[in-house]
């Protein structure tokens, strides 16, 4: 079936999964790929897909309001996949307003578009929200996070990410807009821009420069390969039921410390380096402000009700990580240079 998507944030690190799923998968679909390319959008992401004929690229800031309801006029989408955003906890602790314009303003110019241009028939519409399990706040040593946990945010990111969400389901309550939010947990992969815990360390093992562990190390992550969430997010948009939230991820809990810990050795294998080389560089820094303890999403819902489960372990899916980085020495250099070095200066110091 002949079907128009938007894709928001397609040029970042995950919506550049997603727009190579979707395009490769349905042929038959145009999809329209909508990102403004800041710091986080690389449209060299997307190299292998950019010429292909059901693939269309709009640099379009999602602030805009004006240009977006141009956009949905012009391509009359039946489908939204809204990724954009300001996604890095850091950065959203020192310029919040900026994750309050394009998270919760951004969602609401797309809202206010999607239900302008299906006023008069909803059938066969869903505008899909990508959403994160941080907005469910902090867990204790026990316990996963359901759909049914209540939202309590604490960085200005997930507080930015847990009103979008909340506006989303108000579209649907108070105006019928068909819509399906999903909430994942950590994801990781190829493309993933090095500001990120798992990228960071990769590339400072390859420059032998210190690991920077926040606080004492023994924070919780759940990790997602970057490829199962773009699969996930497919089944969801084409499977899940109107108004529905669905958590996403692999019951795969790491403290940071010992995940990198296994990034080091894995390092070390690859590169031919002495066992426990890499380690050498983990050093100890400043705790994050506000830093959640642990995040674990209960998975069994998408699990049960749509038969989806991850393709690959932790282990592989960082093995194919660190294999990629490691031929893609270009692409690293490309996003390192410039303002990335500028960043990395002020949340580290020059000597990091
Ligand atoms: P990213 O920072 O790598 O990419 C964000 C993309 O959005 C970039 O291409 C950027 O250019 C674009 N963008 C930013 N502001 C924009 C604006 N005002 N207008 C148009 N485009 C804009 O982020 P990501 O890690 O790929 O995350 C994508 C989505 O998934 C986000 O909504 C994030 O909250 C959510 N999410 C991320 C994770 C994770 O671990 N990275 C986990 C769960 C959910
Ligand atoms: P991050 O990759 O920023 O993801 P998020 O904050 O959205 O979970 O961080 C993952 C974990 O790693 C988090 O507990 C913070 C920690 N961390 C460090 O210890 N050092 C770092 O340099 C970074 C970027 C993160």
């Amino acid at each position: 079936m002949n079907k128009t998507i938007l894709i928001t944030g397609g040029a970042g690190f995950i919506g550049s999964h997603v727009v190579r799923e979707f395009v490769n998968k349905y042929t038959d679909y145009q999809i329209v790929n909508i990102d403004a390319l800041t710091y986080a959008g690389n449209l060299e992401n997307l190299k292998d897909v950019e010429r292909k004929p059901n693939y269309t690229f709009i640099k379009q800031d999602i602030r805009d309001a004006e240009g977006i309801l141009a956009l949905f006029k012009t391509y009359q989408p039946d489908g939204v996949i809204h990724l954009a955003a300001e996604s890095h906890v850091d950065r959203s602790i020192v310029a919040p307003t900026d994750f309050v314009m394009t998270n919760v303003v951004g969602t609401v110019n797309l809202l206010n578009a999607a239900r302008e241009t299906w006023k008069d028939n909803t059938e066969g519409k869903r505008f899909h929200h990508v959403s994160t399990d941080e907005v469910y706040g902090t867990l204790g040593e026990t316990g996963l996070f359901t759909e049914h946990t209540p939202y309590d945010p604490h960085s200005p990111y997930s507080a930015s990410k847990a009103s979008s969400d909340h506006f989303v389901r108000a579209y649907h309550d108070t105006y019928g807009l068909p819509i399906v939010i999903t909430n994942c947990s950590n994801n990781y992969g190829p493309n993933h821009f090095p500001e990120k815990l798992i990228p960071l360390c990769i590339l400072n093992v390859l420059n032998n420069k210190p690991l920077p562990i926040y606080g004492n190390g023994k924070y919780t992550r759940d990790w997602l390969f970057v490829v199962d969430h773009a699969r996930a997010i497919d089944l969801v948009f084409h499977e899940g039921n109107n108004g529905e939230s669905y958590n996403i991820g692999g019951f795969n809990e790491w403290k940071n410390i010992d995940l990198v810990r296994e990034l080091c050795r894995q390092m070390d294998e690859k590169l031919g380096r002495t066992s426990e080389t890499s380690e050498q560089l983990i050093t100890y820094v400043k705790d994050r402000p506000g830093h959640d303890l642990r995040y674990a999403i209960d998975a069994s819902k998408i699990n049960t009700e749509l038969g989806y489960a991850p393709s690959v372990t932790f282990e592989e899916g960082l093995s194919l990580t660190i294999d990629w980085f490691l031929s893609n020495r270009e692409w690293l250099q490309n996003v390192t240079s410039g303002g990335y070095q500028k960043y990395y200066e002020e949340q580290y110091g020059k000597q990091g």
